[in-house]
């Protein structure tokens, strides 16, 4: 079956299970759209591929995307999307202890480059972090120096450590449900580094966001490389204060959002896009179980009003 057919059958059982019907032209628009930004369902398996900095990434090939950005480069990424707007490094200097959820572990590229970065600040500064991942790869392709020997004690240490400097922990699993699982943990920083919204909406729904919040400290940020509507919305609706990461090369700006510190204003064209685009209306998954291509199918039935919004 080629994609298009298996995303035409889907929204056909889908439809009917929703019981919602819909004319010619309404299906043709979803499905057009469900054709341009769903995952590739059938697919599998990771390919080695080059970043502009001269690190290597990994293409996941279901959902079509590396694992770090190829035009920004990986490191320079985690730098300029991560470790800077999450303010940790200011945190390290004075702090005895700092907390990291990383939400999509992946090969480890944000936390051993953040390690890295913290420990040279300060090198007594206690590090606590939980990270969520659905797929722990074997091949990772490490880091270069001055990372390498880091990335690969960490990779060593998957998935649980702990000594007077690191406690660490990957919970391997659907991170809607492990999030659960962290009680009483009040997040410095928040890396959210999952596949792009539109190929993986099921770690950016109002209800996965919600579940972050409680884990997030108040003066603590979240931050992402995205910068997308509905989840800037989302974190809107949740009162997060949300402002934007810098732009960094072709890339576009990405997201810092805290309940109480200060962020980065938003410029005027991007505010404007969030009060007024259709797209500006947040993903949502009710049951914290719904299929990613149902989470999808559900937001654009919503932008396009064939289904009221929620
Ligand atoms: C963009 S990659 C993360 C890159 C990583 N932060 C790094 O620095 O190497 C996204 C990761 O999210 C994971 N992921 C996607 N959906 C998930 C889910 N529902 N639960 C847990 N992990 C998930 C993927 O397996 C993938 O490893």
């Amino acid at each position: 079956m080629t994609r298009e057919e298996y995303l035409q059958r889907f929204l056909e059982d889908y439809l009917k299970k929703i019981g919602l019907n819909l004319d010619n032209e309404g299906f043709s628009i979803i499905l057009r759209e469900l054709n341009r930004f769903a995952y590739n369902p059938e697919e599998e398996g990771v390919e080695v591929v080059y970043t502009s900095d001269g690190s290597l990434t990994l293409i996941h090939r279901k959902y079509g995307e590396p694992y770090h950005s190829q035009t920004a480069g990986a490191i320079r990424e985690t730098i300029w999307k991560f470790i800077k707007p999450s303010r940790i490094l200011e945190k390290a200097k004075t702090r005895e202890v700092i907390r990291i959820l990383d939400i999509g572990f992946g090969l480890g590229y944000n936390l051993a480059i953040a390690l890295k970065h913290i420990w040279e600040i300060n090198p007594h500064v206690r590090v606590e972090v939980f990270s969520f991942e659905k797929e722990l790869l074997q091949d990772v392709p490490l880091l270069p120096e001055p990372y390498r020997e880091i990335h690969k004690w960490l990779l060593d240490k998957t998935p649980e450590y702990e000594d007077e400097r690191l406690k660490f922990k990957i919970f391997l699993g659907d991170a809607r449900k492990e999030i659960r699982k962290i009680g009483n943990f009040k997040a410095d920083a928040v890396f959210h580094d999952a596949f792009s919204p539109y190929k993986n909406p099921e770690l950016w729904t109002l209800e996965f966001l919600s579940l972050v919040k409680e884990r997030i400290d108040e003066y603590g940020y979240w931050v992402s490389y995205s910068s997308s509507l509905a989840v800037r919305k989302a974190l809107i609706l949740l009162k997060f204060k949300v402002g934007s990461s810098k732009e960094l090369g072709r890339k576009r700006k990405g997201t810092v959002a805290s309940l109480k510190a200060n962020v980065p204003p938003i410029d005027e064209d991007e505010l404007r896009k969030l009060v007024l685009s259709p797209f500006s209306i947040p993903f949502r998954d009710e049951t914290l179980n719904s299929e990613p291509l149902e989470i999808l199918t559900d937001y654009l039935l919503r932008v396009y009003k064939y289904l009221p919004n929620r």
